[in-house]
């Protein structure tokens, strides 16, 4: 066994060694084609330096050898059509020349030297030397779209995406280290400018000369003009010996940092990558589309009244369908509707920004106003736009709903342009054929959005209904896949009456997520009427539900992780405390997540467990509802229930101990306590402070009858009127009868301002004390 084993290693070595005699030093008439003898290995039979297929024929260039697949790690003349077969790369004294059968040459490497030998090396460089054998060319100083470890970006060079996987010409996105220091990722044939940008190492001003670093060890960091280190993107540290690194930036415009082993057959794993949303890359769908994502993939979709120039081609972006007419008709009557996006918005090139309180206001602003073709509505700010719009995108955390005006009449949808008629006569068969398949795909989600239908996109027409699109899609997981995913159920970050949280992540570490292990007690079919209650819901202001697992008594669900906490950890942590005008931003939010849970969803929901504790903070200081293992859904036409109690002790409406049915309105009442905890920073009970203070209601209501609000916020800056209001507010919501609670709606009308003159509540001050 040990003397085959050592028969083997020799053989080994041995053809290792043949092959640095053959090729390691490549002299002067060595020669390659395509079909035989095609590529110069290194030493180590690693890489290699020749000729490759690529779509339409044969590219020149380096490859790090794998099997079943070559990686590409540079090419020559990325923007030359490849070559044909009957070819062939010769060495000589001016480089590397390709010689065609008709003896035509035409320069490949081109050293502005005499060269006299080359040498492809085990670190993936393709050299030339001179007859002193210094370096005069090198493909480490020429990269492409790859950093091996051992190379460096230089000041002033660029990496460059390539068109697909299959074709190295120069693709759309670039990673350029900036003279000035900073390493900055844009679009390729646009200014390099900020508002081009869409990743930056944000080491401007370091000084000219720094350097963007690959260490075979997977260390990536960049290097001032003195060899300072200036900024880490990865920590390295991983394994060199067995493992190869590169740095790439990918078609889609993300650079990404990949590890493999050194057997040929292993893959390639993401090791880190310049951002996990593959929306970020500006550019990626053209002007008057945007891009959103789905499954975690980016799709452009143009705005309504849009159609793809080029279907194939989504990132030439979209023009209209329609023929823009007069605005306004001879009688004032409007020739367009508006039809608006929800999270999505495009870079601000806005002609006039006006402030309207409502969506409506702005709505009518625009269709009033002839020049206005579009309008990006957020914060009470409605800024009207021109066409085309760029760099739009839709995330669900952006609170901006974007509107566009869109013809209202079929007739005036675009005849076809004449120079076009030929060519569309050509594909009409293809259309047509398209088309039918298109109303099945239609048929077939429309099933799907119909079973799934949620709230995220509000089609508002001028008319104002309501139009609902765009389901939701809930992952299916096994046991085993939570449990790597989890990496085991090592990281609890929170224990419930209903089960354990786990820390986990997908997607090779890229996306965090939640996993929640329910309680054995909880039913398969309370389980699976739970998910699909929440499957349907998609709101800026809750915790999304990405997928479940049910698989005998294991029953999970996967949430999108949120990084910052709970409420309860900041209001009750005095080093915390956010700002007067941070913490009423949170009770918006929060108002506005139970705003769509109660009116905005097929089926109205109640939470039942509103309380700082449920409450999650994104790293943007968004407040997100979680924690839905209470959540009633009322059936369609239902408004009240019976149901057994719900809630947290301290956060629960009077009516459910008095057994009366119960409505959304307990949430507000679980909201108006948490509103009066975020106005004062403090628990509802809190057996430290002196006694008049302790319970929080009582204290509250004492101060606001004494006119002593001032007391609440301690010495904290805040308007008074402000500080009146939101008390006002929560002592609204925490009314002893269900009726005088006012709805989410006006609650969150009253927070925003809207409402402003808000009535003296009612006292409720002698009850709780008697109670006491
Ligand atoms: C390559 O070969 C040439 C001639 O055979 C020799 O002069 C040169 O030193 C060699 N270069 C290397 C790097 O081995
Ligand atoms: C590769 O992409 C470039 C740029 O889009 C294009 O001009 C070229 O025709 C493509 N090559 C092939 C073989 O399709
Ligand atoms: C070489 O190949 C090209 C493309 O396949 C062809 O057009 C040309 O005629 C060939 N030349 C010879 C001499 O075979
Ligand atoms: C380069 O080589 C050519 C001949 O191939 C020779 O005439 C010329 O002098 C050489 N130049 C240098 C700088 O050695
Ligand atoms: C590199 O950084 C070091 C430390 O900040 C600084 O002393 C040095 O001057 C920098 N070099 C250049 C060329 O800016
Ligand atoms: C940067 O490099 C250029 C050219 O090599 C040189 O002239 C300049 O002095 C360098 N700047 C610094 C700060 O090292
Ligand atoms: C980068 O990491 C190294 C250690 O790995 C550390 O010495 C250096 O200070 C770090 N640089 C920055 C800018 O954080």
């Amino acid at each position: 066994m040990a003397a085959v084993f050592i028969f083997l290693l020799l053989l080994f070595s041995f053809s290792i060694t043949t092959a640095q005699q053959r090729h390691s030093n490549i002299s002067k008439t060595s020669s390659l084609t395509p079909t035989t003898d095609s590529l110069w290995f290194s030493p180590s039979g690693f890489f290699a330096f020749g000729f490759y297929h690529a779509e339409g024929g044969f590219a020149i260039g380096i490859i790090l050898v794998g099997n079943p697949q070559n990686t590409i790690v540079w090419t020559a003349n990325r923007d030359e059509p490849p070559v044909s077969s009957n070819v062939s790369l010769v060495f000589t004294v001016h480089g590397l020349v390709l010689r065609t059968s008709q003896g035509r040459e035409i320069s490949i490497i081109d050293p502005h030297q005499n060269a006299s030998s080359a040498s492809m090396l085990d670190s993936g460089n393709f050299v030339l030397y001179n007859s002193k054998q210094e370096i005069i060319w090198q493909s480490f100083d020429h990269p492409t779209d790859t950093l091996l470890s051992g190379q460096r970006l230089q000041a002033g060079a660029e990496l460059v995406s390539s068109v697909s996987e299959k074709n190295y010409s120069t693709g759309m996105f670039q990673l350029k280290m900036q003279h000035d220091g900073n390493l900055v990722q844009y679009p390729t044939n646009v200014p390099e400018v900020v508002e081009y940008a869409y990743w930056a190492s944000d080491t401007h001003g370091e000084g000219d000369n720094a350097t963007l670093n690959l260490d075979a060890d997977g260390y990536l960091y960049l290097l001032n003009a003195t060899g300072f280190n200036i900024k880490n993107l990865t920590d390295g540290g991983g394994p060199q010996e067995e493992t190869i690194y590169l740095m790439k930036i990918d078609v889609d415009g993300i650079f990404r940092l990949y590890s493999r082993g050194l057997d040929q057959s292993s893959e390639w794993s993401v090791e880190w990558s310049s951002s996990i949303d593959k929306c970020d890359p500006k550019g990626l769908c053209g002007l008057n589309s945007y891009c959103s994502l789905m499954d975690q993939e980016p799709v452009c979709t143009c705005l309504p009244g849009f159609d793809f120039v080029d279907k194939s081609q989504k990132s030439w972006g979209c023009e209209r369908n329609f023929v823009a007419e007069a605005c306004k008709n001879n009688d004032g009557s409007i020739e367009y509707s508006i039809e608006s996006l929800q999270s999505v918005m495009w870079e601000d090139d806005s002609y006039l920004v006006i402030s309207s309180r409502t969506e409506e206001n702005c709505i009518e602003a625009c269709l009033e106003d002839c020049n206005c073709e579009a309008a990006l509505f957020k914060n009470s700010e409605c800024r009207k736009q021109k066409l085309p719009s760029r760099f739009g995108r839709r995330s669900l955390s952006d609170e901006t709903t974007a509107f566009v005006k869109v013809g209202t009449s079929t007739a005036t949808r675009r005849a076809p342009k004449e120079s076009k008629k030929e060519w569309r006569k050509d594909i009409l068969i293809i259309s047509c054929s398209l088309l039918a398949l298109a109303c099945i795909v239609l048929a077939i989600s429309g099933l799907l959005i119909y079973r799934n239908r949620g709230c995220t996109l509000k089609k508002v027409s001028k008319q104002g209904n309501l139009r609902l699109t765009e389901g939701a899609t809930l992952q299916s997981f096994t046991y085993q896949e939570l449990k790597k995913v989890t990496n085991g159920f090592t990281e609890v970050l929170g224990k419930g009456g209903f089960g354990t949280v786990y820390k986990g992540a997908m997607s090779n570490g890229q996306r965090l997520v939640a996993v929640k292990k329910l309680n054995v007690s909880t039913g398969e079919k309370e389980f699976r009427t739970e998910m699909k209650a929440l499957a349907g819901t998609h709101h800026r202001n809750l915790v999304q539900l990405l997928g479940y697992c049910l698989e005998g008594p294991n029953r999970f669900l996967v949430y999108e992780y949120i990084s910052n906490g709970s409420l309860a950890n900041l209001l009750f942590t005095p080093a915390k405390w956010p700002r007067w005008d941070e913490r009423m931003g949170i009770a918006q939010n929060v108002a506005r997540g139970i705003l769509y849970l109660h009116e905005e969803c097929e089926t109205q929901i109640m939470h039942c467990d509103i309380k700082p504790q449920n409450i999650l903070m994104d790293e943007y200081g968004g407040a997100k509802i979680s924690s839905f293992g209470l959540a009633k859904r009322l059936k369609h036409g239902q408004t009240s229930t019976l149901a057994e109690i719900r809630g947290t002790k301290g956060y629960i409406a009077p009516e459910w101990f008095r057994n009366q049915p119960v409505t959304v309105k307990v949430d507000v009442y679980s909201f108006g306590i948490m509103l009066l905890q975020i106005i004062c920073c403090r628990k509802n009970f809190d057996l430290s402070l002196p006694d008049e203070e302790i319970g929080l209601n009582e204290w509250v209501s004492h101060c606001f009858e004494a006119g002593e609000l001032g007391k609440l916020v301690d010495d904290e800056e805040v308007d008074k009127r402000e500080l009146e209001r939101m008390v006002k507010v929560g002592l609204w919501c925490i009314q002893d009868e269900p009726l005088f609670r006012p709805s989410i709606k006006k609650v969150l009308l009253m927070l925003e301002g809207s409402i402003i003159d808000i009535p003296v509540p009612p006292s409720t001050s002698t009850t709780y004390f008697s109670a006491v």
